[in-house]
């Protein structure tokens, strides 16, 4: 697959990149089985032999389960830990932590950052996590504070880059201004049924400041495929029905499926719009990299998007 830059970083990620979200088979780690397990692991040994060379993972993807079974591949497959990107996030509370009546939360606290990074790098079994996300902002966010949880834990060696997730624009200027290092990454969903980046500043700010631009759900967590089986409650209102026909049409056009041509439609963004691959199912993860190999017409993206905006452009 070819490959990009991660922001103004010396990193570079292939032009899709593939996601852990799913990789336990559950989201609770009560129903995580050896069998759930194995077959994360067979999903990112697929996703390295496709040509995938960057990870993404988070703390709370079943609370730790997905880091534990990416870093257990990591350490099986020789060579593999020098030859990719890992992503990890942070910031997430879930509820009972510390006391079981203690609600879910975000906590950007230097103190909660370090330990909960300590963390991850203790699950994920490496010595440098080489993105390290703030996953959802936090209410109480004190950019000042945050960026001196940055800059110890890349002192101490722990990280080498930083980004965010989920932020509105303005956040990440406030955050940005108090950074002594350039953010490089900013993950937000964004697929053909959810299009609010386009038009929220996000992807121009992308292009201002040269973060990359992540995309989450990149097919609506499967609506833009065969169908979902889990959805998030925010993406249960999508109705991608009234403009599949028009994927379809040019994926039969172009010889390709509908999920290339959804792929595809993100890659063509000016931003550099990194599509985060969150199937378990290796034949999905190798069809995938076929949307890199996809160049869409003007026409073709404008159609896309008019189709999924159920109306004219202005
Ligand atoms: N920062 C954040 O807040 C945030 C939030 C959510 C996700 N993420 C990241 O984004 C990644 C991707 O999210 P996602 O899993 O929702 O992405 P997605 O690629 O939009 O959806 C993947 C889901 O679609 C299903 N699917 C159905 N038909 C498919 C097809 N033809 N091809 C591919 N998949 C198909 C998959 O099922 P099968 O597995 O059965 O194929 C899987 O359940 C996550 O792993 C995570 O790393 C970040």
């Amino acid at each position: 697959m070819q490959s990009i830059p991660l922001g103004v970083s010396s990193l570079r990620s292939s032009r899709l990149a593939y996601g852990c979200w799913r990789v336990a088979g559950s989201w609770d780690p009560v129903e995580v089985t050896a069998a759930s397990r194995a077959a994360g692991k067979r999903a990112v040994i697929a996703a390295y032999e496709a040509g995938y060379t960057l990870f993404d993972n988070a703390d709370i993807y079943c609370r730790g389960e997905a880091e534990r079974i990416l870093g257990e591949v990591l350490k099986e497959v020789s060579g593999m830990r020098d030859r990719v990107v890992i992503v990890t996030k942070g910031g997430i509370r879930p509820g009972g932590d510390p006391q079981p009546d203690s609600p879910g939360r975000y906590d950007f606290s230097a103190a909660y950052l370090l330990d909960a990074c300590d963390q991850s790098l203790r699950r994920l079994g490496v010595e440098t996590i080489d993105v390290y996300l703030l996953h959802r902002p936090d209410f109480l966010a004190d950019p000042e504070e945050v960026a001196r949880a940055f800059t110890q834990l890349r002192a101490a060696g722990k990280v080498r880059h930083f980004g965010v997730s989920n932020f509105r624009p303005t956040l990440v200027t406030a955050l940005q201004v108090a950074c002594p290092m350039p953010l490089v990454a900013h993950q937000v969903e964004i697929s053909l049924a959810k299009l609010e980046a386009f038009t929220d500043g996000t992807l121009d700010q992308c292009l201002i400041e040269r973060i990359t631009p992540m995309a989450w759900s990149p097919l609506a967590a499967g609506l833009l495929g065969g169908g979902a089986t889990r959805l998030l409650e925010s993406q249960k209102t999508y109705r991608p029905e009234a403009f599949l026909p028009v994927v379809d049409a040019i994926a039969g056009a172009r010889g390709v499926s509908r999920t290339v041509v959804a792929l595809a439609w993100l890659l063509k963004h000016p931003a550099g719009i990194l599509p985060i691959i969150g199937t378990t199912n290796p034949d999905r993860i190798r069809e995938a990299t076929k949307a890199a190999g996809l160049e869409l017409t003007r026409e073709e993206w404008y159609r896309l998007l008019i189709a999924a905006r159920g109306e004219p452009v202005p």
